[in-house]
Order: C-alpha cells, then sequence, then structure tokens
C-alpha cells in the first residue's frame, strides 16, 4: 500500500512542469513519511467494499499532499521554525523560505484540483463530492487551520486542558477523521458505518497527536526524523507540559485502547485497518 501511495504521489507531482516548484514538490512529498492519513483512506475504504481503486488511490494522495503542505508551512521560521523533517533538511533550509511557501500553496492546490477532477469525472456520483466536501472541511478555516492558528496563539499562555485538546483536534484530529470517513464513503459505506468511522478517526488523531507531543521530549533525532525539545523552544502547550510525562503517557494508554476497541467492533471486510490502528498506537516515531 506505501509504495502504491508514494508511486501515485510522484506521478501526480509530475504533472508540475515548473522544475524548481516540481523539485520542491517531490523533494517534500517523497522523503520518507509514515503515510498515516492516505494509509488511513484506504484501509476505511477496503473495510467498506473490500479493496480500493484508482479513483481511491488519487484520493488518498491528496490527502497526504495536503498533510505535507501542512508540514512545509508548520516548519517555517514563521511557525515552529524547525530545520529537520523525516531526516531531511526542512524544505525552507533545503531551498528557500519563497520556495517552501510556494511548494506548500502548491501541494494544497494541487490535491483541490485532483479531487475536482475526479469529481467532474465522475459527475453523476455522489460520493466523490461528499468525500472531497469532507476533506476541505477537514483542512479548512474551522479545522487543521484554525488549529495552527489557535496552537501559535496559545504559545507562552495557560490554557486548560480542554482547550489543548479543542487545538489537537483541529491541527490533527480533523484529518484523522476526514481521512477515515472519506474513505468510508467512497468505499460505498453504510451511514452509520461512516459514524463510527470518523468516530474511530477522532480518537486516532488525537491520541496521534498526544503520542507526538510526548516524543518531542523522549525521542531521540534518529528516532523521529525531527530535532526534539522543539515544543519546549516554542513554549507550546502540550499534554506532556499541561499534564507532566507520566499522566500524558497514562492518557495516551487510555485512549489508544478505547480506540482499538472501537476499531475491532467495527464490522470490516478486511483486517488492514485494524491492523493500522495497532501500528500507528505502538509507533516509536
Ligand atoms: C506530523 O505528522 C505532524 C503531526 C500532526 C503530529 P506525521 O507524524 O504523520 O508525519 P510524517 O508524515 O510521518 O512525516
Ligand atoms: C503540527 O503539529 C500539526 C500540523 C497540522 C502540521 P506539530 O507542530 O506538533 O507537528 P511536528 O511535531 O512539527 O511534526
Ligand atoms: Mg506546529
Ligand atoms: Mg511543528
Ligand atoms: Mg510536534
Amino acid at each position: 500500500m506505501i509504495e502504491a501511495i508514494e508511486k501515485n504521489l510522484e506521478r501526480l507531482i509530475n504533472t508540475c512542469e515548473e522544475p524548481r516548484l516540481r523539485e520542491a514538490m517531490l523533494y517534500s512529498a517523497l522523503s520518507p513519511g509514515k503515510r498515516v492519513r492516505p494509509r488511513l483512506f484506504l484501509s476505511a475504504c477496503e473495510a467498506a467494499k473490500g479493496s480500493y481503486d484508482a479513483t481511491a488511490l488519487d484520493f488518498a494522495c491528496c490527502l497526504e499532499m495536503i498533510h505535507v503542505y501542512s508540514l512545509i508551512h508548520d516548519d517555517l521560521p514563521a511557525m515552529d521554525d524547525d530545520d529537520l523533517r523525516r531526516g531531511r533538511p526542512t524544505t525552507h533550509k533545503q531551498y528557500d523560505e519563497a520556495t517552501a511557501i510556494l511548494a506548500g500553496d502548491a501541494l494544497l492546490n494541487h490535491a483541490y484540483e485532483t479531487m475536482s477532477r475526479l469529481c467532474a469525472d465522475f459527475f453523476r456520483l455522489r460520493r466523490p463530492v461528499i468525500a472531497m466536501a469532507i476533506i476541505a472541511k477537514a483542512a479548512g478555516v474551522n479545522g487543521m487551520i484554525a488549529g495552527q492558528m489557535v496552537d501559535l496563539q496559545s504559545e507562552g499562555k495557560k490554557i486548560t486542558l480542554d482547550d489543548l485538546k479543542g487545538i489537537h483536534r483541529r491541527k490533527t484530529g480533523a484529518l484523522f477523521t476526514a481521512a477515515l470517513e472519506a474513505g468510508a464513503i467512497l468505499g460505498g459505506g453504510t451511514r452509520l458505518f461512516v459514524q463510527g468511522m470518523a468516530k474511530l478517526g477522532g480518537m486516532v488523531g488525537l491520541a496521534f497527536q498526544i503520542r507526538d507531543d510526548i516524543l518531542d521530549v523522549t525521542a531521540t533525532c534518529e528516532q523521529i526524523g525531527k530535532m526534539p525539545g522543539s515544543d519546549a523552544r516554542n513554549e507550546k502547550v502540550t499534554y506532556v507540559s499541561l499534564l507532566g510525562l507520566q499522566k500524558a503517557e497514562d492518557t495516551y494508554k487510555k485512549l489508544s485502547n478505547e480506540a482499538l476497541a472501537l476499531a475491532q467492533s467495527l464490522p470490516c471486510r478486511t483486517n488492514s485497518l485494524r491492523d493500522l490502528v495497532m501500528q500507528i498506537i505502538n509507533r516509536e516515531k
């Protein structure tokens, strides 16, 4: 699945004709990421239908392009100011800030261009349009972008655990929810199944960001491919800064177990989703 995602990502980005832009997009998108969101999307599709097709693979790659754009911009000096990502120099370090901004813009736009083309190609079908609307909403002004805004605004501030949960749910959870919900919709899932998937996405997404907060404190640079300690340097409010390491770990374990139980209770046609949730929960990078 990962190989198919990466090959298709490369194919989609190679339609960009401007050499420097294409190179920067390829550099950021094809660097060794975990591909969690596109794999969740395809696994949800498989869970509903038993398989995924070329349209689903394109949709999955659009999710990854939106994710990579968010990483490029997240690393910029104006945001988290990080120099290392996926074990390599961040895009603005490898190229320059203007190129990084444009490569991020380009990946975001390319995702919507690709999804809208698919919707036009299958204009008699409603499911691709609904899938695109779900992804757009999650990535958008009340989703990931809003989460990133409040994350930055909260640096050095005192906020409550509920506020932090709200940030994590939007900056990270929203795209996870959309991956499972839209994947299940494209796979032809029933309303009830799609609802279950969306709920699972929210839980896995929040757990994923709590784990990210923990790894920023406990992991090595080799392990996570980014510089640990970034959150403390930026005075970010995280699960670790708010609860301490032990309580953050406890919260993470509890949420992970709940997510796994939900994944096991959903009527999936293949095991890929349950296995992936397990992998994500046990991740060390
Ligand atoms: C990093 O996401 C940003 C967060 C939301 C924590 P990933 O941990 O999925 O990063 P890659 O795609 O594997 O590099
Ligand atoms: C980023 O959260 C969430 C995004 C939407 C990119 P972080 O700032 O914690 O992600 P990392 O640690 O840089 O990957
Ligand atoms: Mg950030
Ligand atoms: Mg960051
Ligand atoms: Mg982080």
